[in-house]
């Protein structure tokens, strides 16, 4: 019939996801996302501890998928397939979700397909909305840092990346240094708005350097600094001066990014794409600030700006399963010796 019903599983790093789609083409419908977070067995550790995640995915994963699939209402006998992140990630997490697929798809006969985890995020405009290849990605999260050309459904042009820390990582560890809660990201926006973001130089590291790597590392180690002169000289840290600092931090991360995507914006636009777009995906693309100055680099050049909604952005299965379906029409499927890769570059 050319629609088909397909399973996403994924455990990569610290969620236990799955969902059900209806895909038709490059069209689909969620049926079901569900996703099981960690983040409370891990805050005490200010990270995620690999063996505690991988032991909760194995834990949760069976009943991850039961609740998916009630919620769409179909059974396992509906499904032309069952899609699974094979990688990059923790191996005892990915490890966890490609034998709980296996196991089904010989339990069921249904086809196996082993998914991408970068190519789940970079596919996922595609998911939400309109959007024809080739389309200029920025992918921000805790675990990626990358800015890609996607061309088709398995092609990829990487145009940079970070030499370091991610921007999210680089979020979770400011606000560790300032006594914030985690996820940081979150905390360090919140906090942001009641400070003055000029008040505080922070350097932009890389930022005169050509082409669109960048580093994020040197950043949080300049915030620790300040931290340090302000508590010597005021004798503890003062509100006004963490809110000052956040703001400057998110201000300095927004223009790494924002410059660095204009720089891939040049090479993109001189290929002339037909209906150029940028679209941004990970959970770091929920910063409004981020978001808004993405929406002007890409409005000042005319192009159109794709930010999917944040519960697609972030880890889920949704995309994983969207991923595996256009594997899964285009012919490929993998079989039971599909391997769970710790690394795998796009
Ligand atoms: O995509 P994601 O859920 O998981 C990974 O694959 O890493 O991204 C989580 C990251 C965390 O580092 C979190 O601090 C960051 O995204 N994040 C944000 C915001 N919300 C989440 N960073 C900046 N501003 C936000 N509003
Ligand atoms: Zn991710």
């Amino acid at each position: 019939t050319g629609t088909f019903h397909i399973l996403g599983i994924e455990s990569s790093c610290d969620d236990t996801a799955a969902a059900v789609l209806r895909v038709d083409r490059s069209k689909a419908q969620i049926l079901s996302n569900v996703v099981y977070g960690q983040s409370e067995l891990h805050a005490r550790f200010g990270g995620v501890v690999p063996e505690i995640a991988a032991r909760a995915h194995a834990e949760k994963i069976d009943l991850c998928i039961e609740d998916a699939l009630s919620q769409s209402g179909l059974a396992l006998e509906d499904l032309d397939g069952i899609a699974v992140t094979a990688g990059p990630g923790l191996i005892g997490g990915v490890l966890a979700g490609v034998m709980c697929a296996k196991g089904l798809s010989a339990a069921t006969g249904l086809p196996l397909i082993g998914v991408n985890h970068l190519a789940g995020h970079a596919l996922t405009p595609r998911l939400t909305d309109d959007v024809t290849y080739p389309y200029l990605l920025l992918l921000v999260s805790g675990g990626h840092c990358q800015i890609l050309i996607v061309r088709g459904d398995e092609d990829f042009t990487r145009l940079g990346g970070t030499i370091d820390d991610s921007p999210g990582e680089a979020f979770d560890k400011t606000a560790k240094l300032l006594g914030m809660s985690q996820p940081g990201g979150p905390a360090v926006e919140a906090e942001a708005r009641n400070g003055d973001q000029r008040a505080i130089a922070l350097p932009r590291p890389l930022l005169d350097r050509p082409g669109c790597d960048m580093s994020f590392s040197g950043l949080k180690t300049a915030v620790l600094r300040q931290r340090d002169a302000a508590v010597a000289r005021d004798g503890g840290l003062k509100r006004s001066v963490r809110a000052d600092l956040c703001g400057a931090f998110q201000l300095a991360v927004r223009d790494i990014l924002v410059e660095k995507t204009r720089r891939a914006l040049d090479i993109y636009l001189a290929e002339r794409p037909k209906t150029p777009t940028l679209a941004v995906a990970g959970g770091v693309a929920a910063n409004g600030m981020l978001r808004a100055g993405l929406e002007k680099l890409a409005r000042q050049q005319g192009m159109a700006f794709v930010a999917p909604p944040l519960a697609l952005c972030t880890d889920n299965a949704a995309m994983i399963a969207y991923a595996g379906a256009q594997r899964l029409i285009a012919g490929a499927q993998d079989g039971l010796d599909l391997a769970a890769r710790p690394r795998w570059p796009l």
